[in-house]
């Protein structure tokens, strides 16, 4: 089993490599995902949702099953990180009231904003087979990796 640590030093190392070439933030959001989906071996499913009018996220570049196309505002682990603008980690997703199941072999999640300014862009969604797939040391790495992006 490779080392979280280490596999996201590499992810972020790739990364660091890839964004600076990408044309858009589409390019980026995509390349980011195929990375870490590389990278992440507790990751069944990786991706972005970007904000719409009235604080519905529709679904932007992601690796992993096929996922609902828009989430209603507020709802979910998505819309609650899109509306708090702060880091979700949920260990158990049938415990979290309203998440929203879009592959029901999901079993934890993680979501972090990714922010400009004050501007919210993107949400950042991982999902996992495994419960508790996600700590702090994902936490940490991914919102760097949102900072990296923004
Ligand atoms: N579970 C998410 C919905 C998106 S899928 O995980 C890809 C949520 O509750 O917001």
């Amino acid at each position: 089993m490779v080392d979280r640590e280490e596999a996201y030093r590499k992810a972020r190392e790739q990364l660091a490599a890839l964004l600076p070439g990408c044309p858009d933030f589409v390019a980026a959001m995509a390349t980011v995902a195929a990375v870490l989906k590389d990278h992440l071996e507790h990751v069944s499913w990786v991706g972005f949702y970007l904000p719409e009018e009235g604080g519905s996220l529709r679904v932007g570049p992601y690796q992993g099953p096929v996922a609902g196309t828009r989430l209603p505002a507020g709802q979910g682990v998505c819309g609650a990180a899109a509306r708090s603008r702060a880091s979700l980690v949920v260990p158990d997703v049938a415990a979290f009231e309203g998440h929203i199941a879009c592959d029901p072999r999901s079993r934890s999640e993680i979501v972090v904003p990714v922010l400009e300014g004050d501007r919210l862009r993107a949400v950042l969604d991982l999902d996992s087979e495994r419960p508790a797939a996600f700590d702090e040391i994902d936490r940490v790495q991914l919102e760097a990796v949102a900072a990296m992006l923004a």
